[in-house]
C-alpha cells in the first residue's frame, strides 16, 4: 500500500522527519543515568500498564547507529530527538561528561548521514533529585532548566538545525499535576497552576540562555487536541471551551501573545505563584518556529455539580486507533489554519508529531500496517491542504521512528513505523516505513 502524496507535492524546502524521545527509546540502565520521576511513577501501583518503565526500552543507547541508518534510508530529512536530563545531569545539577559524550556521538552520527538534527531539550525526564524538591512546582525550576540547557547547547548546539525547549507543556503540567496521569502523578489544582506557569518560565529561561549563546532556530513544541461539545447545550459548549482553554489556548496564548486566556486564568490565578505577571514578557519572547503535535479530537460534556473544570470526555463515533483515540485529520487542518489566524500569523509551523498506535503483530517479518498508512496519508493530506490555503507549514515529522515506551501505556501500544521485538531488539520496517521511503525519494 502506498501513500497518495509524494515529496514533489510539497514546496522544495518542506522537510519530512521521524521523531523519538530519549526516555522512550534509550534505556536508562545503559551508561550513567540518574533516576527520573518516571522510574518512580512507573513503580507506583496502577500508574503504568504492567508497571513497565524505560530501563531497557529499545536499547537505542547501543543501537543508535542502526536507528539513524533507518531514518536516513527512509529518505527522511530531519531526525527529531531529545536529550535526557538525568543522563546529562544524573543528580539534576552536575554535568556528566559521559552523558554529553553520548549525545556528541549521536549528533555526529546524524550529521554523517546527512540528517538535520532537531533537538527537544525536555521530553518528560525530570531528574528525581529535582522532582523530590518539587520539580515543576518549585520556583527554581526555570533556573535548573536553564543550567541544563547551557550544558547541552554548549556541547552539541553547534550542529543543531533547530532546538525546541519543551515538549507538550500541557502533559508536563496539567496531565501530570491535575489529572495525575503522568509523572509525578499529582492531582492538585495548586500544584497544577504552578506547573502551568513554571513550565513556560522554564521555556523562557532556556530561550534566554540559547539566545545569548547565539543559538539559532529556536522553538517550543505544543500539543493540540480538537475539542467538540457533546451536544449543543450551553453547558456542553462551555465544557468543550474550557478543555480547549486549558489544553490549547493557555500555551498558545502565552507564547505568542504574553497573555493567559481570561476564562481559565480566572480559576487558576489564586493558585499561581506571586508575581507571575512579571514573567509574561519573557514567556512571549519571539521564537523562530512553533512545533505542533496533533493526534486526535475529543468530545466533552458538562458534569453538573462537579468542581471546575466540571467536564468529562465521552466516546465519539469516528474510527479509532488501538489507543481508542478518534481519527480526525480535519482537526489537524483546523489547527494549522486557526493557529495562523488567532496566534502565530506567519511564524513557521512544523508538525513535530503525528501518528497512531496500531494493533501490530509482535513477531518479526514484514509488519503490514495499512491502518497506519491510511492515517499518515490523511494527515499529510491535511497539511498539504493547509499549505494550499496559506498556512506556513514547513515540515511534517512522523511519530514514531520505533515502537517504544508509550508512557502510562507501557510497551503495549505501538506507534512505530519500525517494529521493535522487545525480546531480541530486532528492528523490522513496517509497511508505513516503506511507504514513506517510496514517497520521499528525491529526484
Ligand atoms: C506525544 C508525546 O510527545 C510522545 O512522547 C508520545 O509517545 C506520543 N504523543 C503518543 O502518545
Amino acid at each position: 500500500m502506498a501513500f497518495t502524496f509524494s515529496r514533489g507535492d510539497f514546496p522544495a524546502d518542506f522537510r519530512f522527519g521521524a521523531a523519538t524521545a530519549a526516555y522512550q527509546i534509550e534505556g536508562t540502565s545503559f551508561g550513567r543515568v540518574g533516576s527520573t520521576h518516571w522510574d518512580t511513577f512507573a513503580a507506583g501501583p496502577g500508574n503504568v500498564v504492567n508497571g513497565e518503565d524505560g530501563r531497557v526500552a529499545c536499547d537505542h543507547y547501543h543501537r543508535w547507529g542502526e536507528d539513524l541508518d533507518l531514518v536516513r534510508d527512509g529518505n527522511f530529512d530531519v531526525y527529531r530527538f531529545s536529550t535526557m536530563w538525568p543522563r546529562v545531569m544524573p543528580d539534576g545539577r552536575t554535568v556528566s561528561a559521559e552523558g554529553l559524550d553520548f549525545y556528541d556521538r549521536l549528533v555526529d552520527g546524524m550529521v554523517e548521514r546527512g540528517l538535520s538534527p532537531n533537538l527537544t531539550l525536555y521530553h518528560w525526564d525530570m531528574p528525581s533529585a529535582l522532582a523530590d524538591l518539587g520539580g515543576w512546582t518549585h520556583p527554581d525550576v526555570g533556573k535548573w532548566f536553564a543550567d541544563y540547557t547551557e550544558a547541552v547547547i554548549g556541547r552539541i548546539g553547534d550542529r543543531m538545525d533547530a532546538v525546541a525547549t519543551i515538549n507538550e507543556p500541557w502533559c508536563v503540567a496539567w496531565l501530570a499535576h491535575f489529572l495525575g496521569g503522568h509523572a509525578p502523578g499529582i492531582r492538585d489544582i495548586r500544584a497544577a497552576a504552578r506547573a502551568m506557569h513554571h513550565v513556560l518560565v522554564a521555556h523562557a529561561r532556556s530561550l534566554e540562555v540559547m539566545r545569548s549563546a547565539g543559538q539559532e532556530n529556536l522553538g517550543i513544541v505544543l500539543n493540540f487536541e480538537h475539542s467538540t461539545p457533546a451536544s449543543e447545550d450551553e453547558s456542553d459548549v462551555l465544557a468543550a471551551k474550557t478543555y480547549d482553554g486549558i489544553y490549547n489556548r493557555w500555551f498558545a496564548g502565552a507564547i505568542t501573545g504574553g497573555a493567559y486566556p481570561a476564562d481559565i486564568l480566572e480559576v487558576l490565578e489564586p493558585h499561581m505563584p506571586q508575581g507571575w505577571q512579571d514573567d509574561m514578557a519573557a514567556i512571549s519572547a519571539p521564537i523562530d518556529w512553533l512545533g505542533i503535535n496533533y493526534y486526535t479530537r475529543s468530545i466533552h460534556e458538562a458534569v453538573p455539580g462537579a468542581v471546575w473544570p466540571a467536564e468529562r470526555a465521552v466516546p465519539g463515533d469516528l474510527p479509532k486507533t488501538a489507543q481508542q483515540w478518534e481519527i480526525y485529520p480535519e482537526g489537524l487542518y483546523g489547527f494549522l489554519m486557526r493557529l495562523q489566524r488567532e496566534f502565530t500569523g506567519e511564524l513557521p509551523i512544523y508538525v513535530t508529531e503525528n501518528g497512531m498506535a496500531g494493533a501490530d503483530p509482535g513477531d518479526a517479518g514484514l509488519v503490514d500496517d495499512p491502518a497506519r498508512i491510511a492515517y499518515f496519508d490523511a494527515h499529510v493530506g491535511a497539511v498539504k491542504q493547509a499549505i494550499a490555503d496559506g498556512a506556513p507549514v514547513k515540515g511534517y515529522f512522523a511519530w514514531s521512528l520505533l515502537d517504544n515506551y508509550e508512557w502510562a501505556f507501557g510497551y503495549d501500544k505501538r506507534f512505530g513505523i519500525v517494529h521493535v521485538n522487545y525480546e531480541t531488539q530486532e528492528r523490522t520496517p513496517k509497511g508505513s516505513y516503506l511507504a514513506f521511503q517510496r514517497a520521499l525519494v528525491r529526484d
